[in-house]
């Protein structure tokens, strides 16, 4: 048996957060469900597969007649995630490598969804070269007319805060969160210069859920393997997101950028 990297690890965890809480999300799955818009028998790509939380909604849409390719750097996500595929939806697993090229002919697919992943194509220290480099594959792949979708925590938000605090290896092992997001205007430059036209760009709320303070804390912790108490990781989350105790339990503030464009 191989032995697990702290990277497997980080990774493993955040599966398990998503698995064991699959509520706290659903405000970020159904935006970028109703925005992706897929219908029977399409061709999805997803780019960050995760524990698959996208995955499996994407391909009740696109339906027997449709298909899934979805793209993981962390290989042990797309193992993980067939093995919770019992339903034999179609989906395809794709290893993806770092150099963000992508192993699909041109004009494949009707669309491309990616969920809380965009910023990973880059660290601080490479600018948005990686997220270019993606958008100009994404266009290459996309049928005229198809859509790109992209979902991520937009720059000057309190999510892009409370990332920036949990770049440390004690909140977020083993690296921290070493990526810069872009706003509103940067992604529309991004997109026009890969050749998308129709860019439209909106911030949204999509609040984290929880049935109580202690799943918050559960959750937030697991998520990011995070190495410090508990409790601290949770005074983090209190500190940058706003964090409301409701009837159903508690709400903690989160927004992501939509980017919607067509080839
Ligand atoms: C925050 S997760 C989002 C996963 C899923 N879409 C979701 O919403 O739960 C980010 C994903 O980016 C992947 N990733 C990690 N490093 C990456 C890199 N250097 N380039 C591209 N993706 C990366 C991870 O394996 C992970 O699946």
């Amino acid at each position: 048996m191989t032995e697990q990297t702290n990277e497997d690890i980080r990774w493993a965890n955040y599966r398990e957060a998503n698995g064991r809480f699959p509520h706290v999300r659903l405000a970020e799955m159904k935006e970028t469900l109703k925005r992706a818009n897929v219908h029977q028998g399409e061709t999805v790509l997803e780019v960050g597969t995760g524990n698959g939380y996208l995955t499996f909604p994407l391909a009740s849409a696109a339906g027997w007649k449709g298909k899934i390719l979805t793209f993981d750097t962390t290989h042990k996500n797309l193992a993980a995630m067939m093995l919770r595929n019992i339903d034999a939806l179609q989906i395809i697993p794709i290893p993806q490598s770092t150099s963000y090229l992508f192993p699909v002919p041109e004009g494949h697919a009707d669309a491309i969804v990616t969920l809380a992943t965009f910023h990973h194509y880059d660290e601080r220290s490479t600018g948005t070269t990686g997220r270019m480099k993606a958008l100009r594959e994404f266009y290459r792949m996309l049928k005229p007319g198809g859509r790109l979708v992209i979902a991520d925590p937009a720059k000057g938000t309190p999510t892009q805060r409370y990332f920036d605090a949990v770049d440390t290896p004690v909140h977020c092992h083993p690296r921290g969160h070493p990526h810069d997001f872009v706003a509103k205007e940067e992604m529309l430059t991004l997109c026009k210069n890969a050749g998308f036209k129709d860019a439209q760009f909106e911030v949204v709320e999509t609040p984290w859920v929880f049935n109580d303070e202690e799943e918050a804390k559960t959750f937030i912790h697991q998520l990011h393997n995070s190495q410090c108490t508990p409790e601290e990781s949770l005074a983090l989350a209190k500190k940058h997101l706003n964090y409301e105790l409701t009837a159903e339990g508690v709400k903690l503030g989160w927004s992501l950028f939509y980017l919607v464009a067509k080839k």
